[in-house]
């Protein structure tokens, strides 16, 4: 199949490139090579190319900095998605779009899951503006697969994982304040490229959530990776309300994989052998980019 990447230097568009580019023709664009919110720029890409798939990875995820630049926010993550849709549908071309725990306001009960039917009510400007987006791939083209996951971590740029390790490496004997009540499921990028992979000889549609399987909090998150690396640490759990963020972040963000298990098409694994796997992999590279 011949498919285009979007967002293609982020965490997602790496793994997904390295994932998918033995099997397929994969053409990966990166932010300066193409702009998801130009019209002109996406409509050239998709005529020039032709593929079969266009994946999505592309997004404005700064989830703070959303609440003062909304209007790139909106952009990049609403506006941008409807284009990348409406060009997909003029040449008959599937977009498999990826999205977002926070289209959801985390209110349900813990440890309960939401599913794809839960109704959405996003807390953050990322979150509307995720949601928006949804709506946009919705309305302009039917062949798509819209993605949410969540808490998402891998080699190609920052996230949570790599936060704890440099604070660890910088200062052994300081100990660090983790969210201890906020639940959700650490989800490495090169599963969830595994299970697009997947997914791609399947003709499933609509809305699906695909993240790791089971659930804690960042505090148990950072543990079991510290853990694993074998570095020196010091965890101290806190609450959301000791550590003031712009953005509020759903307490719960523990989605269901509903739709990949009931059409037996789910391959994601358990969060704690993943973050373990991935402590393993990469503990070289990982520590050498923590010390910089
Ligand atoms: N990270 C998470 O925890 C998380 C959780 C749930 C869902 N998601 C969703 O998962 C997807 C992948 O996330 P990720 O963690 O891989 O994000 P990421 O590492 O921040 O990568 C996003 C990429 O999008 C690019 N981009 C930004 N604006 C663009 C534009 N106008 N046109 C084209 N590319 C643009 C960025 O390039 P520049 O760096 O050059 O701007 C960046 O390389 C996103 O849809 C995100 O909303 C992420």
């Amino acid at each position: 199949m011949k498919i285009v990447i979007t967002g293609g230097r982020g965490q997602l568009g790496r793994d997904c490139r390295l994932v998918l580019a033995p099997g397929h023709t994969v053409h990966a664009f990166g932010s300066g090579d193409l702009d998801i919110a130009d019209e002109q720029q996406v409509e050239n890409v998709v005529r020039r190319l032709q593929p079969d798939i266009v994946i999505n990875c592309a997004a404005y995820t700064a989830v703070d900095a959303c609440e003062d630049d909304r209007q790139r926010c909106r952009r990049v993550n609403g506006a941008g998605p409807g284009i990348l849709a409406a060009a997909t549908a003029d040449t008959g071309c599937k977009l498999i779009h990826v999205s977002t725990d926070y289209v959801f306001d985390g209110r349900k009960s813990l440890p309960a899951a939401y599913t794809e039917d839960d109704p959405v009510s996003p807390l953050s400007a990322y979150g509307a503006s995720k949601l928006a987006g949804e709506e946009a791939v919705r309305q302009n083209n039917s062949n798509h697969l819209i993605i949410r996951t969540a808490w998402l971590y891998g080699m190609g740029g920052r996230n949570f994982l790599k936060t704890m390790l440099r604070l660890a490496v910088s200062e052994p004997r300081r100990t660090i304040r983790v969210v201890d009540d906020q639940f959700g499921s650490l989800t490495w990028t090169y599963r969830l490229a595994l299970q697009i992979n997947h997914l791609l000889d399947s003709d499933l549609t609509g809305t699906i959530h695909a993240t790791a399987e089971g659930y804690g909090s960042w505090f148990d998150g950072a543990g079991r990776f510290l853990r694993a690396m074998g570095v020196e640490h010091s965890l101290e759990p806190c609450a959301t309300a000791d550590y003031p963020t712009a953005a509020p972040r759903p307490a719960n963000s523990i989605l269901e994989n509903r739709r990949l298990k009931k059409h037996c098409l789910n391959r994601m694994v358990s969060w704690e052998d993943d973050v373990e796997r991935f402590a393993r992999e990469f503990r070289g590279p990982l520590l050498a980019e923590a010390r910089q």
